[in-house]
């Protein structure tokens, strides 16, 4: 027994260890995962896949190529012509300086506000973070400006994008930092960071963002600053000119940041896996969100959504009894249920054990039918919150 005792490591330093091995581990593989420099770059896209983005024929794309209008696309193998971002946004300008009606370029305009999208839920693997990536990227696609927001410790939005919180990420340089109640706060555009891929800005996380549940029942005692449930609104307003949307990866709980997330957003995505007892935990969840939101609103905080959508996520339509929850959802909440459900895909977690997003990895890396049916999925979700996007914009969906 007192072997037993004396031999016994003290938990901290047995965790502590794992974590600091396992976080070297995690740096190194990076390294084989991303050569040469360990970072990630976006793909360029075939011709067919650069037209479909820009909304156009490929035979249009490639008169305006091969008539040397434009940004020239490098040559792959066999002679495909491959299109970076840039380039397809290069184009997207060209081809709005020669139109009259329609438009390529489809940020917004005149006096149409900066649309600030929440993806929230209390349980952990709803899907949040993977809807939050997949959005986010699918705009800048698209065209859009946008900014993808880390608000969750786990941090794994950050992780998709190429970081390693605890490595890449310092204090301050986190969402916290912009919030934080001290005089160590700063400005929201010293922490924003562009990615790789054209158009999409991040604000990463890390545990840090804790600091913010522990600080602000404090701040609250002493009432001198701003209210917590204004605070990230007022950091996304410094910077919310740069963009046309702003994606909210929210973390598992109804904490603080959360609340200010609740309270900055100009859309809600409440993500859930279509089983009881995930069903069951998002019940709890609006009844908790309603009644504390509440108690927000009458201390002054402004909740006015242009829309609230429940996404359908991991679904397997094979599965009878998610089919039935479904549809069970769909009778009770009707339109507020996205018409598209995200499927349940192998490309999908695949895709994610590298730390990607399916709209980083080429077609030719999966089985055709498995890569099309969960693009053509991601694609249907995303373009139908992009309508409402453009709804609250006051422009046709
Ligand atoms: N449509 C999907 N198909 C297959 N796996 C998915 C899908 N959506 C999410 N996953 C996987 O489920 C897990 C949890 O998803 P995640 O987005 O991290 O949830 P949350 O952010 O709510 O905790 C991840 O491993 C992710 O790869
Ligand atoms: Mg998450």
């Amino acid at each position: 027994m007192e072997t037993h005792v004396a031999s016994k490591r003290s938990v901290t330093d047995v965790i502590g260890t794992d974590g600091a091995a396992l976080s070297a581990e995690l740096l190194s593989m990076r390294e084989t995962l991303f050569p040469p420099a360990s970072q990630k770059q976006l793909r360029a896209f075939s011709s067919v896949e650069a037209a479909k983005l820009i909304g156009i024929g490929d035979a249009y794309l490639r008169q305006i190529s091969l008539g040397g209008k434009g940004p020239q696309p490098a040559t792959g193998s066999g002679g495909r012509r491959l299109y970076t971002l840039e380039q397809i946004n290069e184009l997207r300008r060209l081809l709005d300086e020669g139109s009259k009606g329609r438009r390529y370029v489809p940020g917004r305009a005149g006096n149409e506000a900066c649309q600030v999208m929440a993806v929230v839920n209390f349980k952990g693997g709803s899907g949040k973070t993977t809807t939050a990536a997949h959005l986010a990227q699918y705009l800048a696609l698209q065209g859009y400006r946008v900014l993808a927001v880390d608000l969750d410790p786990q941090a794994s939005l950050t992780a998709l994008h190429g970081y390693q919180p605890e490595y890449d990420i310092q204090a301050n340089q986190t969402m916290y930092g912009a919030v934080r109640y001290d005089d160590r706060r700063r400005p929201l555009s010293e922490i924003v960071r562009h990615t790789y891929i054209a158009g999409l800005d991040i604000v990463p996380g890390n545990l840090e963002l804790m600091e913010y549940e522990h600080e602000t029942p404090r701040a609250l005692a002493e009432r001198s600053a701003e209210p917590f449930f204004g605070r990230v609104a007022t950091a996304l307003g410094s910077v919310a000119d740069n963009y046309d949307v702003i994606v909210l990866d929210c973390p598992p709980q109804l904490g603080f940041l959360t609340l200010g997330a609740l309270c900055a957003a100009s859309g809600l995505l409440i993500t859930v896996h279509p089983q009881m007892l995930d069903v069951m935990s998002m019940c709890q969840f609006l009844l908790m969100a309603s009644d504390v939101l509440g108690v927000v609103q009458e201390s002054g905080g402004s909740l006015d959504y242009d829309f609230i959508r429940y996404v359908v996520t991991r679904y397997e339509p094979s599965d009878a009894p998610q089919t039935q929850m479904v549809a069970f959802m769909r009778s009770l909440f009707r339109e507020r249920v996205l018409t598209h459900p995200m499927l349940k895909s192998t490309a999908i977690s695949d895709a994610g054990l590298s730390k990607q997003t399916l709209y980083e990895i080429g077609r030719e890396n999966f089985s055709k039918q498995t890569y099309d049916r969960a693009i053509e999925a991601l694609d249907a979700v995303n373009g139908e919150i992009e309508g409402l996007i453009r709804q609250a914009w006051g422009r046709a969906a």
